[in-house]
């Protein structure tokens, strides 16, 4: 078997139901993939992530790079069983992301990035080989070639440099690989520029890698400006691979971005708002510490089907932020994936239904309006 399959079953405008089979699995697309950077999804069970209905979750290469250690996870029996026992797919970031985000003293060479650690400053180096190597050993079933993202003020001449060698990392990623490594996925990125988007678009899928994303956005630009870059590249990719964009999981998004063609998302956003207590629901986001829910005895949301709603009212959720009880972000959490797993869900009936474009129109004007 190929390491990766990817079957287009329906499309809707240019939004499309897939499935995805890994070595591990079939995912069905469009996909959102719960982050668990350091090998949890923060305060569920992989039991619990399962039983929402993910079929695929994200980790992070540089985050177990400098700890546990990726030799340590490979010598527990690779990630999936270092877990506990995640029955489902795991998609590895190369760790080009977190080091421009979380790193200090970053120096970028032709050869790769040279860092420091956030956790204990100690010296590191992540090069194109040493990300697959490091991708291979934790058993991820797809993996990310090592990548700069710029940011999103980069200038024209830094944002071409950095997609030229990109490619350059990505062609070496793909030569690193070895018999037991997962699936390689190439990265588009380019800014904000869409003619440097388009040079990236051909030189990464000149590798014919089975599957590719979209990196580089959601950074800090406008949202008008992340759905142009996304509207003038999506065309450019091979219609047969599945195409990520990475870090990009707010509801709008997520209902804007499948309109546009897109199959695969990761984002920290469910999980990180449930631990402050913002609670994402059809209607739009509800802030649970706000004093008007009090006394509310009402779920998060009334048609919810997940544990936190079939179980708990406002009010006792309320008090549990309030009062910093652990339980408040575990049951946070689980209505916050349930929600963003429910709404890929309905985004693939729309899809099936040949309905999208209006199933969008309709789910974004509840969002907008907010009315709880
Ligand atoms: N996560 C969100 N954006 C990016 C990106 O541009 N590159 C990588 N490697 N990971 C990301
Ligand atoms: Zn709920």
């Amino acid at each position: 078997m190929a390491k990766l399959d990817f079957d287009i079953l329906a499309q809707s405008g240019r939004a499309r139901r897939g499935r995805l089979t890994t070595r591990k699995g079939v995912v069905e697309t469009p996909t959102f993939m719960p982050v668990g950077t350091v090998g949890s999804v923060k305060s569920l069970t992989p039991g619990e992530v399962s039983d929402l209905g993910a079929g695929i979750i994200l980790g992070n290469t540089y985050h177990l790079l400098l700890r546990p250690g990726v030799d340590l996870v490979a010598e527990m029996g690779g990630l999936h069983r270092f877990m506990g026992g995640w029955t489902g797919s795991i998609l590895t970031d190369s760790g080009g992301f977190q080091v421009f985000s979380l790193a200090s003293r970053r120096v970028v060479t032709e050869e790769g990035v040279s860092f420091r650690s956030h956790l204990d400053g100690a010296l590191m180096e992540l090069t194109p080989e040493k990300a697959m190597d490091a991708q291979t050993l934790l058993g991820s079933d797809i993996l990310m070639a090592l990548d700069e993202c710029p940011p999103p003020d980069a200038d024209r001449e830094y944002a071409e440099k950095a997609l030229l060698r990109d490619a350059r990392w990505a062609k070496r990623a793909k030569s690193a690989l070895r018999p037991e490594s997962g699936a390689l996925f190439g990265i588009v990125q380019g800014g904000m520029y869409k003619d440097l988007r388009a040079q990236s678009a051909e030189l990464i899928c000149e590798l014919d890698l089975p599957g590719h994303s979209l990196g580089g956005l959601s950074v800090g630009e406008p949202k008008e400006t992340m759905l142009e870059v996304i509207d003038a590249t999506q065309p450019l990719m091979p219609r047969k691979k599945p195409l990520y964009l990475m870090g990009v999981g707010a509801p709008e998004d997520l209902i804007n971005c499948v309109g546009l063609g897109v199959d695969m998302f990761d984002c920290v956003l469910p999980t990180r708002m449930a631990r402050t207590g913002t609670m994402l629901t059809k209607d739009g986001r509800l802030n649970l510490r706000n004093a008007r829910f009090a006394r509310d005895s009402r779920p998060i949301e009334e048609d919810c089907g997940c544990p936190a709603c079939r179980n708990y009212s406002r009010a006792y959720l309320r008090h549990l932020f309030a009062a910093r009880e652990l339980l408040a972000y575990r049951l946070g959490t689980l209505h916050n994936l349930y929600f963003t797993l429910n709404l890929m869900a309905r985004i693939r009936q729309a899809i099936e239904n040949d309905n999208y474009a209006a199933f969008a129109r309709e789910a974004l004007d509840r969002l907008s309006r907010g009315e709880h």
